[in-house]
């Protein structure tokens, strides 16, 4: 694949957009903070009978300051090990607002449709994979890529790492923070916000340990509520994928997907490749490596870069991080105990999940990333999990994962067809091309697909197991093999 070079105009842009998102981890704390400032300013309206009613809410909001110092350490954490694709010191105005129009913000009811193009807007950073490339058969055949992509290796235990990414983040961050019990220690953690109350009281006052606190001024913006929103959604994502209380949702969603590559690629001693458009935070990628395929995530999303990045190569142990996913919303709970329970992650070790060789995440836009001429042709098997009706226009999706197939390769997709495009409202009058499932399926017929198996899955996406409130999608699942002797597209073309 020949080198993308990019306009000095494209790196600034990147680097604006990424300082947005940035600034979005950051301000995590302070976001969170004044939710609970508005709980405590509505509290204190009541009269004084109410108050003393509702006496344990005081304590409730102290305990939600503690969970969101330990969220935000977390996220820290995660800055800390993000290695950015540029040197984020260069365009340091800081106002990253007009970088709006990379973002399509939308409000769903959940966060399935809230990971927006904010992020590799164009697909950014050159590397050099070529020994595991050729090695291993890895689909894409030229080592420079025009996408940052991260490679694991497959030996148990060993350090899953990310190459291409090459500026160093800490300096350029400024994220050094000493404190930390969001992860290596989660387990005093988790005790405490449910049970210890006067712990949290002791460890709201204490200011100078929260996260935040060293943040550098160019990171203290005004932090939009659509990218605050994003943050918490990531948060969601990591229960959906990484901890044990997803694993419904899991075996829901990714379950019938890898039963079914299972079964379609019986014969794995030469592993056949598969290919992962929006791989979100990588572990249905994982699972399918594991199960033996040459498995590539793609994302384009830094929020989920930046997670997946940490989840993958710089966890060390099942369980080692505790997040409180839940504290952002009062609303639907049982009870609070319910609202501040802890979760930890990851539920495995993922570079001791036994992965196979090859394993890797590439960072783009899939629609740049992939129609690259060398990708014609390349991949024995395409999953979309939830990825479909990301499409400005769906035809180029499915047009795409046509010409990436080999001929009699299959596409395996799961999920809705709930549009992110269908209500922007933007200046900018966003694209949005929306089929019902019987339309997606006859462009699928005209790109030389032949559907083999087909059904619909009731799930969730990134659903609070205990909340009172459960939005359920009734997705469409299916198999289809490309034939491209039955392809009409290449006769009208
Ligand atoms: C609804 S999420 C699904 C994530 C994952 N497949 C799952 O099932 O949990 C859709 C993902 O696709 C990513 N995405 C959307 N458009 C994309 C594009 N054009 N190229 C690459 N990734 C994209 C989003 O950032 C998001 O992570």
């Amino acid at each position: 694949m020949a080198e993308r070079r990019y306009t000095e105009q494209e790196t600034a842009l990147e680097i604006k957009s990424l300082r947005r998102i940035v600034a979005a981890y950051f301000n995590y704390q302070d976001a969170a903070e004044k939710d609970v400032r508005r709980y405590e300013r509505s509290f204190k309206m009541l009269s004084p009978a109410h108050k003393e009613l509702l006496f344990h809410l005081g304590l409730k909001y102290q305990r939600l300051r503690w969970c969101i110092s330990m969220n935000a350490s977390f996220v820290m954490n995660m800055l800390e090990a993000f290695d950015p694709p540029f040197d984020m010191s260069q365009n340091e105005d800081g106002d990253c607002h007009d970088c709006a129009e990379h973002m399509h913000g939308h409000n769903h009811a959940d966060c399935a449709h809230s990971s927006e193009r904010s992020d590799f807007s164009k697909s950014v950073v050159t590397t050099n994979n070529s020994a595991l490339h050729a090695q291993h058969d890895c689909p894409r055949e030229d080592a420079k890529s025009n996408a940052c992509c991260g490679e694991a290796g497959n030996k148990k235990d060993e350090k899953v790492h990310i190459v291409g990414c090459s500026q160093p983040a800490v300096p350029n961050l400024g994220t050094s923070q000493g404190v930390d019990k969001s992860c290596h220690g989660g387990e005093d953690a988790s005790a405490a916000a449910n049970y210890h109350d006067t712990d949290c009281f002791a460890s709201s006052t204490d200011e100078n340990a929260t996260p935040g606190h060293n943040m550098p001024p160019d990171f203290h913006l005004d932090v939009p509520p659509v990218d605050v929103d994003k943050v918490r959604c990531i948060i969601r994502n990591i229960v959906r994928d990484w901890a044990q209380e997803g694993q419904i949702e899991r075996d829901e969603c990714y379950k019938p997907i890898l039963e079914e590559l299972n079964r379609l690629f019986p014969d794995r001693s030469r592993p056949p490749s598969c290919l992962v458009p929006g791989a979100g935070l990588g572990r249905l990628a994982l699972e399918i490596s594991s199960l033996g395929f040459v498995s590539q995530g793609n994302e384009f999303s830094y929020y989920m870069m930046i997670c997946s990045n940490f989840i993958l190569n710089h966890t060390q142990e099942a369980n080692e991080c505790t997040i409180y996913p839940w504290i952002h919303s009062n609303c639907n709970s049982l009870s609070d105990n319910d609202q501040l329970r802890p979760v930890s992650f990851p539920d495995i070790h993922p570079s001791s999940a036994g992965i196979t060789e090859g394993f890797s995440m590439c960072a783009g836009d899939f629609v740049e990333v992939y129609s690259e001429k060398s990708q014609e042709s390349a991949w024995d098997a395409v999953v979309t999990c939830f990825f479909l009706d990301t499409a400005h226009n769906i035809v180029e999706y499915i047009e795409i994962i046509s010409k990436l197939l080999k001929d009699g390769g299959v596409w395996v997709n799961m999920g809705p067809l709930l549009y992110h495009f269908a209500d922007s409202y933007g200046p900018d009058d966003d694209m949005s091309i929306e089929l019902s499932l019987e339309d997606v399926k006859r462009v699928a017929y005209h790109y030389g697909f032949v559907l083999e198996v087909e059904k619909m899955i009731d799930t969730t996406y990134t659903a609070n197991m205990a909340s009172m409130m459960q939005n359920r999608y009734r997705a469409a699942f299916w198999t289809m093999r490309k034939d491209a002797s039955r392809s009409k597209a290449k006769k009208c073309q």
